[in-house]
């Protein structure tokens, strides 16, 4: 059931809700991949109402990014929802998302200013604002997020604590290819030269963590994985050890911690990241 209305989305998740039932939401832009699948699965799995969406969002995009040129497939998106058995896809327009006079966003301090978005100025309000409206108009109990964007998650966890949002957001484990490349949305940019240098990303971090993981300090780490993926053909805008709560960078790993990392491959931005 494919939904663009925001009344129809409203009375059909009030239907679910008179007879009892506890809805999830899946946020997506779409181009939708086995990652996004495993969040729908995921849902399923929690046994309630399974409700995806999708929307290219404009404000998270900043104006050098890749918002014209985003994958945009509804059909083979519908149909992977469909089979992942999601019970309705959210497709709202860009009129409804932002109508003529909007003027409201949601900025989250701290956690939004390191990391990607030291390179990303005001992607994460663009994000926070756009799931906030999600979170509003699906009402869901439950609304998943994938661990590859560690600090998205972070940052909507932090929002919707802060708005007091009576809504569970949970984290969902980083889907990978073989070789370990994590899936997105965007790796169908990448060449086939790329393609083949790309999970280098995954073993760097791998290697970080298993560096860091006795207390060492992680400086040393960090900068061998640097000169690494820079000598592959990456150019690294950062790679760091975090404190897996805050995302403050820490000098040597003493609780939950996570190595991050973004770096360009040509035209393509890929991030990606680990628990220590
Ligand atoms: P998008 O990039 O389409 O991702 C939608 C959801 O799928 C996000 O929660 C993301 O973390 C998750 N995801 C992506 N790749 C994954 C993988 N390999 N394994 C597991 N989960 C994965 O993230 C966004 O859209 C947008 O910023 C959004 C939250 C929808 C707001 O516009």
């Amino acid at each position: 059931m494919h939904i663009s209305d925001l009344a129809r989305l409203r009375e059909t998740v009030a239907g679910w809700r008179r007879a009892g039932e506890r809805v999830t939401l899946v946020p997506t832009m779409g181009a939708l991949h086995e990652g996004h699948v495993a969040l729908v699965a995921e849902a399923r799995r929690l046994g309630r109402r399974a409700v995806a969406s999708i929307f290219v969002n404009p404000t998270q995009f900043g104006p050098a990014e890749d918002f014209s040129r985003y994958p945009r497939v509804l059909d083979s998106d519908l149909d992977a929802l469909a089979r992942a058995g999601a019970d309705a896809a959210w497709i709202p327009s860009v009129e409804t998302m932002y109508p003529a006079g909007f003027g409201t966003r949601v900025e989250v301090a701290g956690l939004t200013e390191g990391l990607c978005g030291a390179f990303r100025p005001g992607h994460f309000s663009g994000v926070a604002t756009v799931v906030t409206k999600l979170l509003n108009q699906v009402r869901p109990d439950v609304a998943l997020f994938g661990e590859k964007d560690f600090q998205q998650l972070r940052v909507i966890q932090r929002a919707v604590a802060d708005l007091d949002l009576d809504i569970e957001i949970r984290g969902v484990p980083t889907i990978r290819e073989a070789d370990g490349l994590a899936l997105s949305s965007r790796n169908r940019y990448l060449s086939p030269e790329e393609r083949a240098v790309a999970p280098r990303l995954h073993a760097v971090l791998a290697e970080v963590a298993a560096a860091a993981r006795d207390g060492a300090a992680v400086a040393g780490p960090v900068a061998a994985g640097t000169e690494a993926l820079t000598a592959a053909g990456f150019q690294v805008q950062y790679l760091a050890v975090c404190d897996a709560g805050s995302l403050a960078p820490v000098a040597r790993v003493a609780g939950p911690a996570r190595v991050l990392v973004a770096a360009r491959l040509g035209r393509t931005r890929l991030i990606d990241n680990v628990a220590v």
